[in-house]
Parts: C-alpha cells; sequence; structure tokens
C-alpha cells in the first residue's frame, strides 16, 4: 500500500490482474471504474438492493460493502466472467426467454446469485429459490418469472428434459368467449 492508494494483484474471472486504485474504494467502484467490468451495477450504495452482489470465492458478496483492498487472494466473479463465447449458459437462456430480465439491471445480481445457489442445490424448491434471491430487488418482473427462470435452468443443468408450462412462455390462454375486438366489447 502506498498513502491512500492500493495496488494489488486482484483474481478477476479468473485473470490475475494488478490494479491500482484510492484505498477507500469498495470493490464495487473498483471493478467498474478500474477494472472497467460495469455490468456490476450500481445502486444504493448502502446493502439494500443487491444489484451491485459479485461471487467471491463462489459466494454472494455486496461489491457496494466490500473494500476492494482487502480482496487479495480471493477469487472474484462478475456477470462478464459468465460469458462462454456466443452461447448463453442455460440460466442466461432461460431468463431471457421467460422474460425474467426486462430492464435488465437486477440481471447480473440474479445471474451470479442463481449461479452460487446451483453449485450449492442443483434441485432446489421454488422456496430455496425465493430465498436464495430475496436480498436482490428486481423492479420489473415481479420475481416469478426469475424464479421460474432459475428452476428451468437448473433442470436443464441437470440433464432433465424439462419445459417451463405454455403459460410461462406465451401468456394465458385467452378465456373462453374473450374477444380482442374492442368494437365488439363495447357494443
Ligand atoms: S448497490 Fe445496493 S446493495 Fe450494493
Ligand atoms: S429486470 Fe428491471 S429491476 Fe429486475
Amino acid at each position: 500500500m502506498h498513502g491512500r492508494y492500493t495496488s494489488l494483484t486482484l483474481t478477476i474471472n479468473g485473470e490475475r490482474r494488478v490494479v491500482a486504485f484510492p484505498t477507500h474504494h469498495t470493490l464495487l467502484e473498483v471493478l467498474r471504474e478500474e477494472c472497467g467490468l460495469t455490468g456490476t451495477k450500481h445502486g444504493c450504495e448502502l446493502g439494500e438492493c443487491g444489484t451491485c452482489t459479485v461471487l467471491v470465492d463462489g459466494r454472494p458478496l455486496l461489491s457496494c460493502l466490500a473494500l476492494a483492498a482487502e480482496m487479495q487472494g480471493r477469487a472474484i466473479e462478475t456477470v462478464e466472467g459468465m460469458q462462454r463465447a456466443n452461447t448463453l449458459r442455460p440460466l442466461q437462456a432461460a431468463m431471457a426467454d421467460l422474460g425474467a430480465a426486462q430492464c435488465g439491471y437486477c440481471t447480473p445480481a440474479v445471474l451470479l446469485t442463481a449461479k452460487a445457489l446451483l453449485a450449492e442445490e442443483p434441485a432446489p424448491n421454488r422456496q430455496q429459490i425465493s430465498q436464495a434471491l430475496a436480498g436482490v430487488l428486481c423492479r420489473c418482473t415481479g420475481y416469478h418469472k426469475i424464479v421460474e427462470a432459475v428452476e428451468w435452468a437448473a433442470a436443464i443443468e441437470r440433464g432433465e428434459p424439462a419445459a417451463p408450462a405454455r403459460e410461462a412462455l406465451w401468456g394465458s390462454p385467452e378465456p373462453r368467449g374473450a374477444t380482442l375486438d374492442p368494437e365488439e366489447d363495447s357494443r
């Protein structure tokens, strides 16, 4: 450490890189500002919203509450680390197909938190999925699609033939007798 700056080697997404940063900066700031890894989102900075979640040694951590200076020797994973050429992982594909990523602000945190859950519990039930994701706030989806996506991805990763309910992909069937013609409705 040198005065108010720290220079150390961080291991991020499997790559070791030397990073210099103001000593008081959080891991969130260093990932985004010094490392250019803006997939990790900046939300409340208060430990409330979970959108800054990354994995450290395989476990979810709020990067807005962690000092980067304390991360030497730890394995840090951001959402960029989930990239595998041009192929989506089951979690990513399921989130996209089910509309579980809408504005996308919470999505990196959801993906990483779900990845950590499936590493520990390959067959989680809905309650376990909800509990694991309880710290990540989503303003768009109502959570149901996210839980369905994690459940679907878990089944695919277990090698089980699985498909979400037709309604999950296409919406509820039109109620019997319903009409899409507004003029007919107003008669
Ligand atoms: S930015 Fe909201 S918990 Fe970290
Ligand atoms: S998709 Fe918008 S906050 Fe979750």
